[in-house]
């Protein structure tokens, strides 16, 4: 039997809290200000990708959670794939007196890829960015290369531009760069998860039955029409990358959700700015919104600082970020306002115990919350929640983990 030459690699989702929106270059995918993210546990939310090379492969194929999606010629999934060969291809040509490189001119092969999110991509959490992360990590890994997270960042990022955020763990910048040719726009880290790790997040799943406006799109709409973009991209965002970093350097929490709130505030802002205009939020978003500004007023009139940040990206899900002391009764007042629907909750901390699963029965208000901030909604308002928290970078799976059964078509 002839070696089979696979890898499988998962990758995580990362939520930015200086959000990216804008390109100077749709092609390779080039932002017109610098962002920045905080990774989120694989244990609870993960793409994963297994990849293989087989020189009896006619032709590159790539199945989604089972199906099978057309790599499109100029595609932004074809020409991460191209990338991936073609510093597959450097490394052969680099390394002729390697056995294994020459008896292996894999990038020569044609693959096949099979990605799986564990999410439902209903829940209009961003799958792009870890999916196109575990792509790029499963090929790496596939074609034994000795690139750093940052290299293979340039590459995710052409997949999807929040991408190259999802190949670092913990606390991530994406530079913006000055180059034309994009070889200086990639992420780094600002620290790693185990930094800071009391970082959680609630992220409150709201439903939406509209369609809304892609961030591809939407964005481009904005670079084009918005005036307080350039406010925005010039005098903002510089010295906001500044400054959260160093708090969350210094496990500033106050400082990070007042940064935190106002970039999305900002973001939603230039949506409203771009002709013709672009709503994300929903009564729902709003609501969560009126529930953290009271909860933050309370905190610092007992003088500690502002205890959650609210950030939502190119739809209503809200995701609330909190130092873990204080996601319990954080939990307790958004069932107060969005009560759930029973067994659906997933305690992972264990913090509610047995009775997690009537989370209802949790609700209840800090002392001296002014309830009117907003009205109780129907059950199913906010139709999930997810407790997680700061996580890890993309992580190499055993063959046990694979999505390609022996034939090399999706298990
Ligand atoms: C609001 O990365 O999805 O989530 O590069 O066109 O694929 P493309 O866009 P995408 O945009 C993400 C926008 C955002 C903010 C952020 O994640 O920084």
């Amino acid at each position: 039997m002839s070696t089979i030459y696979q890898a499988t690699a998962s990758a995580p989702v990362n939520i930015a809290v200086i959000k990216y929106w804008g390109k100077r270059d749709t092609k390779l995918i080039l932002p017109t200000n610098s962002s920045l993210s905080v990774t989120l546990d694989q244990d609870h939310l993960r793409s994963t990708t297994t990849s293989r090379a087989d020189p009896s492969f006619e032709r590159d194929q790539l199945w989604l959670n089972g199906k099978e999606d057309e790599i499109k010629p100029g595609s932004r999934l074809e020409t991460c794939i191209t990338e991936m060969k073609r510093l597959r291809k450097e490394y052969e040509d680099q390394n002729p007196n390697e056995p294994k490189a020459i008896s292996l001119l894999i990038s020569s092969y044609k693959v096949h890829i099979a990605s799986y999110n564990n999410f439902p991509t209903a829940a209009g959490l961003a799958s792009s960015a870890s999916g196109f992360a575990a792509l790029v990590a499963s090929l790496a890994q596939l074609y034994n290369l000795p690139a750093s997270p940052s290299t293979l960042s340039l590459i995710a990022r052409q997949g999807s531009g929040s991408a190259c955020r999802s190949l670092f763990g913990g606390f991530v910048a994406w530079q913006m760069g000055s180059d034309p040719s994009g070889s200086d726009s990639l992420a780094v880290q600002v620290a790693p998860q185990e930094h800071w790790p009391q970082m959680h997040a609630l992220i409150c799943v709201v439903s939406d039955d509209k369609k809304g406006t892609s961030s591809t799109s939407g964005m481009q709409r904005t670079v084009e029409t918005s005036t307080l973009l350039q406010h925005r991209i010039k005098d903002v965002v510089p010295w906001r990358m500044e400054k959260i970093s160093k708090a969350i350097l210094e496990r500033d929490f106050d400082t990070f959700a007042r940064i935190t709130m106002a970039d999305s505030n900002q973001f939603h802002a230039v949506a409203l700015d771009t002709e013709p205009p672009i709503f994300y939020m929903n009564d729902v978003s709003r609501a969560i919104i009126a529930l953290i500004v009271e909860y933050n007023r309370l905190s610092v009139e007992a003088g500690k600082g502002y205890k959650a940040a609210y950030t939502y990206d190119a739809g209503p899900n809200a995701v609330i970020y909190a130092l873990e002391e204080n996601i319990k009764e954080i939990v307790q007042l958004i069932v107060s306002y969005f009560p759930q629907k029973p067994g659906e909750f997933k305690d992972v901390w264990g913090i509610f115990g047995e009775s997690a699963a009537d989370l209802n029965t949790h609700a209840s208000l800090p002392q001296g919350f002014n309830s009117a901030v907003a009205k109780k909604f129907e059950v199913g308002a906010v139709k999930g929640l997810i407790h997680t928290r700061v996580g890890d970078g993309p992580r190499k799976l055993g063959p046990e983990e694979s999505l390609l059964a022996e034939n090399g078509l999706p298990k």
